[in-house]
């Protein structure tokens, strides 16, 4: 069941910590000039996303969702408007600053993998182990995604699912305070695309990773503690779930 969040009254049934934001973000622009033309991707966002809590982002082609992650990812810069990451701003940050934040906060996954091609899963994974500094080991980081019988095993001999864990076992083997999540089941089937949220979910629960996660697909909302719905570049709906599904009971 999903209710406004205006009526979830005073206990709201999740156990994230609602009081501890990890991005405050207050009137982001975005305005891409293209040749002669702007384009406004970002009218004027705000929002806080907190500590240890699953958000899913849904919203129309061209409403701003890509265009927002990226901006809280550090990939770019908004406009107008402020964002911090817990006390680091990221509007004011130097490209070393972002590299630094990104490289030592902030796990991607998009709907491409990305996988190296002539290296194995442990090995793609190893490739972040090995510079980040308080990594897991390759192996705990496929585990938890449920793939230690295929260690050994090269891209083109897994399923499309099976290498988009291996990139969420990449984007959170370094432990990430958030995981930010472009359409990541989006090339998937459905029962596919559910192992890769299971593996999403387990990551959030045991690691307490801040996760959002963009999707088209209405029924991954049902797993969130909140969505948070974009129109035109503008926040227009923000709900919190009373009662989460779990990843194995969305059907779509
Ligand atoms: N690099 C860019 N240069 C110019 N315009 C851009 C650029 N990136 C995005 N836009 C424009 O900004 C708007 C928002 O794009 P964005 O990619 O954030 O949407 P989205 O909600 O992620 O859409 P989709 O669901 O199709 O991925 C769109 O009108 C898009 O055309
Ligand atoms: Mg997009």
């Amino acid at each position: 069941m999903i209710i406004n969040v205006d009526d979830a009254g005073d206990a709201p049934a999740t156990d994230v910590n609602l009081r501890e934001p990890v991005f405050r973000a207050r009137g982001l622009t975005k305005i891409y000039h293209v040749g002669e033309v702007d384009v406004c991707a970002l009218r004027g966002i705000d929002l806080e996303l907190y500590a240890g809590e699953f958000v899913v982002l849904l919203g129309a082609s061209g409403s701003g969702k890509s265009t927002l992650l990226n901006i809280l990812g550090g990939l770019d810069c908004p406009t107008a408007g402020d964002v911090w990451f817990r006390d680091h701003d990221l509007v004011h940050a130097t490209d070393a600053d972002l590299t630094r934040y990104r490289r030592d906060h902030v796990g991607f996954v998009f709907q491409f993998y990305n996988l190296i091609p002539s290296l194995t899963a442990r090995e793609n994974v190893a490739l972040i182990t090995d510079i980040a500094e308080e990594s897991m080991t390759p192996e705990a980081a496929l585990g938890l995604v449920g793939l230690t019988a295929r260690l050994d095993h090269f891209p083109a001999q897994l399923s499309g699912g099976e290498q988009q864990r291996v990139a969420i076992a990449r984007a959170i083997a370094k432990q990430p305070d958030v995981l930010l999540c472009d359409e990541p089941t989006g090339a998937l089937d459905v029962q596919t695309g559910i192992t890769v949220l299971e593996s999403l979910e387990r990551v959030n629960e045991e690691l307490g990773t801040t996760t959002a996660i963009i999707t088209h697909n209405a029924v991954i909302a049902r797993m969130a503690n909140r969505i948070i719905t974009l129109s035109d570049g503008r926040i227009v709906g923000e709900e919190t779930n009373a009662v989460r599904s779990r990843a194995s009971e969305l059907v779509w």
